[in-house]
């Protein structure tokens, strides 16, 4: 066995290699999955694996409410990496998402170490701006910062409880001289996360958090939480259908039949079991096989499919019955785009990739020193043909610049054949790119007095 891949979600090391990734975390893969208007990512191959997605596609082809929920870093400048996130927001939204954008001031401040203030302006002039510019909609979008929802920060605790330092340690890496506030920031994710589902934000419903994987520990983190404070497992059955199981815990034990002595209450516990039976009832399954005293409900006449909603429903029961009925979110993740000098896109080397706010003849430099997949002479060029996979402009055409699957089509003919030069699939992706910068341009122009349209009342 190789060494696991550890992801540092703080570090700016970046592994590709995705299929390996997709094993190794556990990660559902999109193929075949019924994805309505396969977007420009998905069909790109751009996002590559998923969690829970087909619970967050059942809503939307449902009409049910669903969400979806991204969070930035107020620090450095907007470009083409951070778009790839709001490309997918923006599709959720599309198909019915209401939109949640948290600004990780609290994380900034603690890993970055910024001041409120400049992450302030930081996120409304550099973020939000260039998402609104791209084409997001403020109709139901809503932005906020994590140092001004104290539910987040309270949610972060109380969940805190359920984690270990050690734990903690074993995802993250946190050591004896790691500052408590970097500890926090996590959690505080975690916060952020779950808390759309609260009452006042919207009620139980499912989130979806596009994010690369370097974004991954926290999503598992929030995952695992949310599960361990679930009051109700819904489980494949081995003999086929589904079960509901009880998840006993200090909290919730006397109301879920536990005496103080650990033993079953059987009062309390058939009044639970006649709830749950309920629940399963409204949902047309009558071959229930319940067992009040292990806690268990059998449901042969299930199908994988009815999991999210019967999962949804028993969420509601444990919010009546006094638990905090969140469901762990899903989450899509997307390949990171290749920086133009052929390594890794990072803000800090501004010659890798292209800030939404550059100049043209500054793109159009970086696009010219891009990494080429031509041959080293024409002659060579026209018989093998170029590297599509390893071309920038290539990629950059695919991933941001050009929409029209047919014209990228013709382009990856043209070019892999070796009738299109690296120079003339280079002034293509120039141009591409130059509209792209000056339509985002007057959008920021025109949208700029519209920015408090996408903040949260406690954002203002
Ligand atoms: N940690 C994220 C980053 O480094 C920012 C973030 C905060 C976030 N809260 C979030 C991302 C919630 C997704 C969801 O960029």
């Amino acid at each position: 066995m190789g060494e696991g891949i550890r992801i540092d979600p703080w570090s700016s090391q970046q592994s590709t290699d995705y299929s390996r990734i997709r094993d190794e975390f556990g990660l559902g893969s999109v193929e075949g999955m019924a994805i309505p208007d396969p977007s420009l990512l998905h069909r790109r191959g751009i996002i590559f694996a998923q969690r829970d997605l087909d619970i967050v596609l059942d809503s939307a082809k449902r009409n049910d409410p669903f969400g979806v929920l991204t969070g930035l870093m107020p620090s450095g400048r907007m470009h083409l990496g951070h778009s790839m996130v709001i490309e997918q927001v923006k599709w959720f939204q599309s198909q019915g998402a209401d939109v949640t954008i948290a600004v990780a001031d609290l994380e900034a401040h603690a890993t970055r170490g910024m001041s409120l203030d400049d992450c302030r302006s930081t996120a409304l002039k550099e973020y939000v701006l260039n998402y609104a510019a791209l084409g997001l909609d403020s109709d139901n979008a809503s932005v906020y910062f994590q140092s001004r929802r104290s539910v987040v920060q309270r949610i972060g605790f109380t969940l805190g409880k359920r984690t270990t330092m050690s734990e903690m340690g074993s995802i993250y890496g946190f050591q004896g001289d790691t500052n408590l506030a970097h500890i926090q920031a996590p959690l505080v994710q975690v916060g952020d996360i779950l808390h759309p589902q609260l009452e006042e934000y919207g009620g139980i419903r499912p989130i979806v958090v596009p994010v690369g994987v370097d974004q991954d520990p926290h999503i598992r983190l929030t995952r695992d939480l949310a599960s361990r404070s679930n009051w109700f497992n819904v489980k494949t059955r081995k003999a086929g259908g589904l079960s509901v199981s009880l998840s006993i815990q200090e909290e919730n034990a006397l109301a879920l039949g536990v005496d103080g002595r650990g033993r079953v209450d059987r009062e309390v516990r058939n009044t639970i079991f006649s709830s749950i039976i309920d629940v399963l009832s409204s949902f047309g399954f009558s071959d229930l096989i319940s067992n009040p005293k292990h806690g268990l409900i059998e449901i042969p006449g299930a199908i994988n499919k009815d999991r999210g909603q019967i999962r949804l429903a028993l969420l509601s029961l444990e919010r009546r019955l006094g638990g905090l009925g969140l469901l762990p979110p899903a989450s899509t993740y997307h390949r990171f785009a290749v920086g133009m000098t052929g390594d890794k896109m990072s803000s800090s080397r501004p010659e890798t990739t292209i800030f939404l706010d550059d100049s043209i003849p500054d793109m159009e430099k970086k696009v010219k020193r891009a990494l080429s997949g031509g041959q080293a002479t024409v002659e060579e060029h026209r018989r093998l043909g170029g590297d599509c996979e390893k071309d920038v402009a290539f990629q950059y055409l695919n991933t941001f610049f050009e929409d029209d699957d047919s014209a990228l089509e013709e382009i990856r003919r043209n070019y892999s054949s070796g009738r299109m030069l690296a120079g003339e699939i280079k002034k293509i992706c120039i141009d591409k790119a130059s509209e792209w910068l000056q339509d985002i341009d007057e959008k920021r122009r025109s949208i700029e007095d519209q920015i408090e349209d996408y903040l949260a009342d406690d954002a203002r």
